[in-house]
């Protein structure tokens, strides 16, 4: 096995790199929020490039100096870009990289759009990823508790020769060296995250859904078998075991029935076929072919559509009725999506095998 990985630790970044320099962080969302804050903590200078939204109100709300995007792009010495993936190359060709300074620094917090070639960078710059593996109040929380959180770094351009010292100052800046960080390529982190969230996500979610299907056809509560599988979050513990022990080491903790019966049916899942489709998933985010399919307009079409069939599976109609069983009231998430315009788009011709293999999947 090979080696050669790269770890950072905080003593190797000097928060000097950062001193008299402006960072514009574009973007006050999930992710903008979080770190401007941390850097600010940290004794940066931060100002905030934001559309006029509810986003730029919290920025100002929080205390910092807000711009419109180009003219905070043309006062960064760093600029790091903190927009959504999908929006950012038109973003990108249209405010950002018109107004770049000269010698400025640009920084990710995701590969995808270098790697995936969606945004061409001018050579002269420096090119940096520093890529939270955490959410965005995750991001403020750990930081503010001093536990910190991992992060995926690199450089894609080292035009000054001086990439990997910015680096590592804006990563210790937004806290992300009170954990070690790992060093991976734009492209790399792109696949790692499409990866979990297209191969290991859905196939994890189907064990999750089929087991659900099993006892509430054998008669098991609803409401129990909820409570065994997720909403007491015996499951969160059980990763925390895994992050802290071990994958299989974890098992310890539980009792002798339990290892025994897991370690003697595990056996019985290996031939689910799931390596081969996972490596059809890999290939598709390896060469782009993903990315492109998500640039297209089609594709934010029949996104739309999957999330309406998704969102009215039967699985959520169970949980409505554990929830008030069990006296929960769950965290009320927007899907934003006007059901008039989503009924007319289930009749679009263009999309009809698409769409008739959505329904069916989720039996609507
Ligand atoms: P977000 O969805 O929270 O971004 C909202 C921000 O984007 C707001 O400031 C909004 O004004 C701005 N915005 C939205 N549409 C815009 C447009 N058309 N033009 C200009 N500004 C626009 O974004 P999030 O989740 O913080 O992601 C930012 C970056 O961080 C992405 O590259 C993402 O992959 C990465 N990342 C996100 C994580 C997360 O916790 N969500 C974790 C690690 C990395």
């Amino acid at each position: 096995m090979p080696n050669e990985t790269r770890v950072f630790h905080s003593d190797q970044a000097n928060q000097k790199f950062l001193s008299n320099k402006t960072i514009s962080v574009i973007g006050y969302g999930n992710q903008g929020r979080a770190q401007a804050l941390n850097l600010r903590d940290n004794g940066a200078h931060v100002i905030i490039g934001n559309i006029k939204d509810e986003y730029h109100e919290r920025a100002k709300q929080d205390g910092f100096i807000v711009h419109d995007l180009a003219e905070a792009v043309s006062i960064g010495d760093y600029v790091i870009l903190l927009i959504p993936d999908e929006v950012l190359p038109e973003v990108f060709e249209g405010q950002i990289q018109p107004n770049l300074k000269n010698g400025a620094v640009l920084s990710f917090a995701s590969g995808y759009t270098i790697a995936f070639n969606l945004i061409q960078v001018p050579p002269t710059m420096d090119v940096i990823l520093v890529a939270p593996r955490m959410i965005g109040v995750g991001v403020r929380e750990r930081f503010l508790s001093k536990e910190g959180f991992y992060c995926f770094v690199g450089v894609h351009q080292n035009s000054s020769g001086k990439a990997w010292e910015h680096m590592l100052a804006i990563t210790d800046g937004i806290g992300g060296l009170i954990k070690p960080s790992i060093e991976v390529t734009f492209k790399q982190e792109a696949i790692l995250d499409l990866f979990n969230e297209q191969a290991f996500g859905p196939a994890f979610g189907q064990v999750l859904l089929s087991s659900i299907s099993v006892l509430t056809e054998k008669g098991i509560p609803p409401e129990a078998i909820l409570v065994e599988m997720y909403i007491s979050e015996e499951m969160s513990y059980t990763y925390q075991q895994m992050a802290r022990t071990g994958l299989v080491k974890q098992t310890l903790f539980h009792s002798h029935t339990s290892q025994y019966g897991a370690m003697s049916r595990g056996i019985r899942f290996r031939n689910l076929n799931l390596k081969s489709r996972m490596e059809k998933i890999y290939d598709e985010i390896e060469s782009g072919s993903f990315a492109q399919e998500w640039q297209q307009p089609r594709s934010r079409l029949l996104f739309k559509i999957i999330r309406f069939f998704a969102m009215r599976q039967f699985i959520n109609t169970l949980e409505k009725k554990v929830h008030a069983a069990l006296g929960l009231e769950p965290a009320a998430v927007l899907d934003g999506e006007d059901e008039h315009h989503l009924s007319a788009l289930l009749d679009n011709p263009d999309l009809k095998a698409e769409i008739d293999s959505f329904r069916d999947f989720y039996e609507y």
